[in-house]
């Protein structure tokens, strides 16, 4: 039997892969459940339990990820997840705790919560964090809400405008608008950095706050932040870190310290949770002494060695069920503690110095349009010597035929054929070089072969898509699937 075959194209009448124990209590008959009952058999497929282990187990081997292959996704950080991590989350008795059990039978767990947090503060500069956002960008909305409710509290309701500059990743302006605040949009200057004319430009008693990464999302490291902060400070602004991409800094410069009032972080980006497909993420929101009051309900506190859940006035509300992934966190507290202070501050150094490596093997075949060091990631705006007009997303494709991912493409929007490389300090010298010289092959076919360039992939089990119809058109289910079969498209 071939098993690339959808489940249902695998079914056979009558064929199950269950078996249930008759029912021990037969007081209740099925008479008494007949209005319940459903009329027509559900439209399943009916096959065994080893041709659905078979059919899931093979669609996980057409799949790429950080344990199969090199996966330098700028902006992604997609490092590698210790299994000890992993163990913790599913070992003792975290996966079974209910949020509504008695505080005291939760100690641990709410320990664990208190001690993540406060590592946090520790390693970001900040007074508190809360974990209960789900993701990065769950975290900015919470962050700019609480930014909005420091100026309402401080009846400062004209602070409506939030500055963010050109390079910022895309979900910086929809937070905003989600928030119901405005964005002011500044360019960047040509080493890519913002704009200190443009900011002074803008800034006024309209301003809530600014938005910004730091590195930004060009890798580059933002020189003047202190004079930014300085700046939006004076004109009454907060200012706003984007952690997205903490990893370069972590354990050498802390936002706290560069003037941030307000960040996330992502915890399956730095902190090595997993992450991709949508999740489950975690984006812990940290805040400076004075906005400590606004962070969301319900909060976790310790008085004495007594731990309890607490619901403060001046919150901006509750922005979860409970307290966020929970399961998430504790990756991330074992991860915090399986390196140690000296293991977390080489996170950093060696993210970058990857970085730069690939950034100077790289430049004599891609076209490098800033020049300075780079920090965690470097973006190149496709290749240099091109005479077939080999495009950034056929040198991608391409990538995928060596067993590798593909670097985040066309993002940043700075630049018309942007690649941006993204290593992270997990991989070994090897694997990179590996991927040098791939890339360096590939611009080399860019020359002498590019139409499989053009063709790429061409060992993958799916060649190259119409991104546009399958983002437009989706098909979830098989009935789609049949339908669109029929329409024969
Ligand atoms: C710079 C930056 N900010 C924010 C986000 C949003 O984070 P999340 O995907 O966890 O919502 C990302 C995600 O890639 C990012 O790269």
């Amino acid at each position: 039997m071939k098993y690339d075959k959808l489940i249902f194209e695998l079914s056979s009448p009558g064929r199950v892969g269950y078996s249930l124990p008759k029912p021990q209590y037969p007081k209740y008959s099925i008479s008494d459940l007949q209005n319940h009952l459903r009329t027509t058999d559900a439209v399943l497929p009916e096959v065994s339990e080893l041709d659905c282990v078979r059919h899931y187990t093979n669609i996980s081997h057409k799949n790429h990820g950080v344990e199969t292959g090199f996966y330098p996704l700028g902006s992604c950080t997609m490092k590698y997840n210790p299994k000890i991590n992993e163990e913790i989350a599913k070992t003792f008795s975290f996966p079974r705790l209910h949020p509504y059990q008695p505080v005291s039978t939760i100690q641990g767990a709410l320990r664990m919560y208190h001690e993540l947090q406060d590592s946090l503060a520790k390693i970001s500069g900040l007074s508190e964090f809360t974990l209960n956002s789900y993701a990065g960008a769950h975290g900015e909305l919470v962050g700019l809400m609480i930014m909005k409710q420091y100026h309402h509290f401080n009846k400062d309701f004209m602070r409506n405008k939030v500055i963010i500059p050109d390079s910022a990743h895309g979900t910086n302006p929809a937070s905003t608008t989600v928030s119901g605040m405005e964005v002011i949009e500044i360019e960047s200057n040509d080493q890519g950095m913002v704009d200190l004319d443009a900011l002074k430009a803008v800034l006024s008693d309209e301003i809530a706050g600014m938005m910004l990464t730091n590195p930004n999302t060009l890798g580059i490291f933002e020189k003047d932040i202190q004079e930014i902060t300085r700046l939006v400070h004076e004109a009454g602004g907060l200012m706003y870190y984007d952690g997205a991409n903490l990893n370069a800094m972590l354990g050498k410069v802390r936002p706290g310290d560069m003037g941030f009032d307000i960040m996330h972080i992502n915890l399956h980006k730095t902190f090595s949770t997993p992450h991709g497909g949508g999740g489950p993420g975690s984006g812990p929101v940290g805040v400076k002494d004075f906005l400590v009051k606004f962070l969301p309900n319900p909060t976790i506190k310790k008085l004495d060695d007594y731990y309890y859940i607490s619901n403060e006035a001046d919150a901006i509300g509750q922005i979860s069920g409970f307290f966020g992934n929970y399961l998430v966190e504790l990756r991330a507290y074992s991860y915090i503690l399986n390196l140690g202070k000296e293991n977390l501050m080489n996170v950093g150094p060696y993210s970058v110095l990857n970085a730069n490596y690939i950034r100077e093997k790289l430049r004599k075949n891609y076209e490098l349009p800033i020049q300075d060091f780079c920090m965690h990631e470097v973006v190149f705006d496709g290749l240099k010597h091109n005479p077939n007009e080999i495009r950034t997303l056929d040198v991608a494709k391409r990538l995928l035929d060596y067993g590798m991912h593909a670097p985040t493409i066309y993002f940043p929007l700075l630049f018309h054929q942007s690649i941006m490389i993204e290593p992270t300090e997990t991989e070994s010298l090897q694997t990179i070089d590996h991927f040098i010289e791939t890339m360096n092959q590939i611009a080399e076919e860019a020359k002498t072969d590019p139409d499989t360039l053009r063709n790429a992939p061409l060992t993958t089990p799916i060649s190259r898509t119409d991104e546009v119809f399958a983002a437009k058109q989706m098909i979830f289910t098989y009935k789609d699937y049949l339908e669109y079969i029929e329409r024969g498209e």
